[in-house]
């Protein structure tokens, strides 16, 4: 069986991949996208200087392209991302009055999230991506410099209007064991949450290191203790070794809320590629298809234990 179909006979929703246009068009990969993949993350078509390049000016040709290939393949899709600090275009980055950045923010968001109405699994990946700094208090960022930490009360609160369907998720990196990072998620989600749920999930990246899986079950199991469902976003590891994926993966289906805990909560791994060639980290070989896209190692070690 294939990747997704063994992952999912585990009461997961799927096993997905990262994946354009670019990608998309090439044969070979796409092979595998059908074959291996229950579902697609926009690499970068979803992002903000793809989707609105100027103000009130929005492009969807990326993004359209990956969510009708999705459907039209019977792929679920996570959107990712509606609003980050980076691959933001200068015109937001120079906004310095609250209320022309809460409006641009709120315009944005209805604008993308609203297009993909019904369509997307967790307006994911995030909604929010990449707030924290590594001690776990707040990254500078126009959004946060201007707003304070009530500018993801405004994202989440703008998302849930635009698409009431969609888990909304915030997403970060190097939440890779129970560090301060992963404290400062847990503070930012549950003062968030604290006046209703506006926040459904925590999405990991986990773009890992060789050898550092070690840490991933203790940051999951204490990132689920918000209560919020738990991704892995866009996982790969330097090296690839079958051992160091095999971790990740049992982490993962070892763990409630990364699993399914009632019928609305649907765990799930997402890889940031599917093959090496194509990987923003192809040099260190980080994915489960090497560069002619065969199966690795660490992929027939995931079939194995799953
Ligand atoms: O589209 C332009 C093209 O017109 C131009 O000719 C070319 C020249 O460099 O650049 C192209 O844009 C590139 C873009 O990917 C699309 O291919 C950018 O340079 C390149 O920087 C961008 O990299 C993406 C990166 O995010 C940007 O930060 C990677 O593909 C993408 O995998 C990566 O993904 C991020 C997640 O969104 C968030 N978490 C971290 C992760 C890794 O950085």
């Amino acid at each position: 069986g294939s990747l997704n179909a063994k992952f999912v006979s585990h009461g997961k929703k799927f096993w997905a991949s990262a994946a354009d246009q670019g990608t998309i068009n090439i044969a070979s990969n796409q092979a595998l996208l059908k074959a291996d993949f229950g579902g697609v993350t926009p690499e970068n078509s979803m992002k903000w200087d793809a989707t609105e390049p100027n103000r009130g000016q929005f492009n969807f040709a990326g993004s359209d392209f990956l969510v009708n290939w999705a459907t039209t393949n019977g792929k679920l899709i996570r959107g990712h991302t509606l609003v980050w600090h980076s691959q933001l275009p200068s015109w937001v980055s120079q906004i310095s009055d609250k209320n022309t950045l809460t409006s641009v923010i709120q315009t944005h968001i209805s604008n993308v999230a609203g297009r993909y109405k019904g369509k997307l699994y967790g307006m994911s990946t995030s909604l929010k991506n990449e707030i924290l700094n590594e001690d776990g208090s707040l990254r500078s960022s126009v959004f946060s410099n201007v707003l304070g930490q009530q500018f993801v009360n405004i994202a989440f609160t703008a998302a849930r209007a635009a698409d009431s369907t969609a888990k909304l998720y915030i997403n970060d990196y190097n939440l890779d064991s129970n560090n301060a990072k992963v404290q400062g998620m847990i503070r930012v989600v549950n003062s968030v949450n604290s006046g209703g749920k506006l926040i459904d999930g925590i999405g990991t990246q986990t773009h890992l290191s060789a050898g550092q899986a070690g840490g991933v079950q203790a940051a999951i199991t204490a990132l689920a203790g918000t209560g919020c469902e738990i991704a892995i976003t866009e996982l790969d590891i330097a090296g690839a070794s079958a051992s160091d994926y095999e971790t990740v993966a049992k982490a993962c289906l070892n763990t409630a809320a990364c699993v399914r805990r009632v019928p609305s909560q649907l765990g799930f791994i997402t890889s940031w590629g599917v093959a090496d060639v194509n990987s923003w980290r192809a040099s260190s070989n980080p994915l489960l298809f090497d560069n002619n896209y065969q199966p690795k190692a660490a992929y027939n070690g995931l079939l194995s234990i799953m």
